[in-house]
């Protein structure tokens, strides 16, 4: 098992430049895109507090084979709702959009998907590969209000250095 929790709260450019030290550390030279969004999303919950749910959902084809869709990759937290339509939901909004999701309140989102009812807020990045979205990096808390713009950034940042990676 590795540690890679931070010992002390830290500042949240500290925190993300050892988180993304940490992932760096743990994906490089490993071509298994599903290992290394495990890891990165293990590492997403023990950096980040006040999390209810930390994890990926992939681009991947629909069930009926027509189109693709969001569907349900590794993650820490209560299960989830497996398939999400593309401008369905936050997630939906960011794989739709290509662009974060900073989401104060969930409540106050149109067709926010519930899947665990603690959540009261949410940041979703995309993840882009060649201009394509092949993924999104969902965070939800029970704390209304929990992301802020440095939460984005660091996120969007841990999504440019996974991209190749999974
Ligand atoms: N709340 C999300 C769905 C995914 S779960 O939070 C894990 C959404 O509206 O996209």
């Amino acid at each position: 098992m590795y540690d890679f929790k931070p010992d002390t709260p830290l500042a949240s450019a500290d925190l993300y430049r050892e988180l993304a030290a940490a992932a760096e550390a743990l994906t490089a030279g490993e071509p298994d895109g599903v290992a290394n969004m495990a890891n990165a999303a293990a590492l997403l919950w023990e950096f980040l507090p006040e999390l209810n749910w930390a994890g990926f959902y992939r681009v991947a084809p629909a069930k009926d084979g027509a189109g693709e869709e969001l569907v349900l990759g590794p993650f820490v937290g209560r299960p989830a709702c497996i398939r999400i339509p593309f401008g369905r939901g936050v997630c939906g909004a960011a794989a739709q959009s290509r662009a974060t999701q900073l989401v104060a309140d969930v409540h106050a989102f149109p067709g926010h998907i519930a899947c665990d009812a603690a959540s009261a807020s949410e940041l979703v990045v995309p993840v882009l590969r060649d201009g394509a979205v092949i993924a999104v990096i969902d965070l939800d808390s029970p704390r209304p209000a929990r992301f802020t713009e440095e939460d984005a950034a660091g996120i969007e940042a841990l999504a440019a250095l996974l991209a190749p990676r999974i």
